[in-house]
């Protein structure tokens, strides 16, 4: 990591008035969730999207694709968030107009004091029926699923069609009121910090380009290069449980919450 670097950043988020927080799964790498891309330990290098995260994949296999999802919200309900996930609650704590934005289906910002992230990729807690949409439970006391064992997804309380998880799957539009509400942010901020994503996903990773299109100055943090390079303004070469509060010092002191 550049330290100058983050001392630049920390001028620049200090003098920000409509941040937005921008994350990706390398956010969550800390509190021991897995990415999904990086080499040997991402979960898309471990197992077939195409047969766990697709709609042509739950209705093949509902049961493989259920104890995937219901395996994937046991891990996360064990993890904590991490330094970083509390430097984001801090920069919302001292800038009121911060809107976080996340891919993640884990709750850890919520968790670490974010007051309202915007769930672009939907959430491991909020299944719904796969026929009506109708809003289910969050499973509670199940035995827990091995690594991909199948399990028989719960029935619909109101149409008996099976349980699906309330995430986005590749194929599917994202939720529209989150990515209006993501969109807006883009456009109104000032800094965005781009944190832990590749870069790869659209239309997620439309955000930090439409912020930079728009004049927004866009800090980068991430150990690698990623194609968002090319739109940052400062790229911060570094794990997000240690940068971002060392950004959070850099812009507020050692008294700013972290
Ligand atoms: P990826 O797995 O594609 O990228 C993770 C990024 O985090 C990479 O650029 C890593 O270099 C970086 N990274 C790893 N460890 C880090 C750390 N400790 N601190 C900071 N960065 C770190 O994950 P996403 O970009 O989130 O979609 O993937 C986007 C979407 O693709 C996900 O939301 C998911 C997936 O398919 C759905 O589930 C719909």
């Amino acid at each position: 990591m550049e330290l100058s670097g983050t001392a630049e950043a920390g001028k620049l988020l200090a003098r920000a008035r409509r941040p937005v927080v921008f994350t990706g799964a390398g956010m969550s790498a800390e509190s021991g969730v897995p990415t999904f891309r990086d080499a040997l330990t991402g979960l898309w290098e471990q197992f077939d999207a195409q047969a766990l995260a697709t709609p042509e994949a739950f209705r093949a296999d509902p049961a493989l694709v259920w104890g995937w999802y219901e395996w994937r919200r046991t891990a996360v309900r064990r993890a904590e968030p991490n330094p970083g996930h509390r430097a984001v609650a801090a920069i919302e704590a001292r800038v009121p107009g911060t809107v976080v934005v996340t891919q993640n289906v884990d709750d850890l910002h919520e968790r670490a004091g974010s007051a309202a992230p915007v769930h672009l990729h939907g959430s491991l807690f909020a299944p719904r029926c796969s026929a009506c949409a109708h809003p289910a439970p969050v499973p509670d006391g199940v035995a827990e699923p091995g690594e991909g064992r199948p399990l028989t997804p719960p029935r619909c309380g109101r149409c008996d069609a099976p349980v699906r998880p309330g995430v986005v799957w590749f194929g599917e539009a994202l939720p529209e009121q989150a990515f209006e509400a993501a969109v807006e942010a883009a456009y109104r901020c000032d800094v965005l910090l781009t944190v832990g994503t590749s870069g790869l996903v659209y239309p997620a990773a439309e955000i930090p380009q439409v912020a930079a299109r728009l004049g927004a100055t866009v800090i980068q943090i991430n150990p690698e290069e990623t194609p968002l390079d090319a739109v940052c303004e400062l790229n911060l070469h570094g794990p997000a449980a240690h940068v971002l509060p060392a950004l959070v010092r850099a812009a507020w002191g050692d008294a700013a919450p972290a």
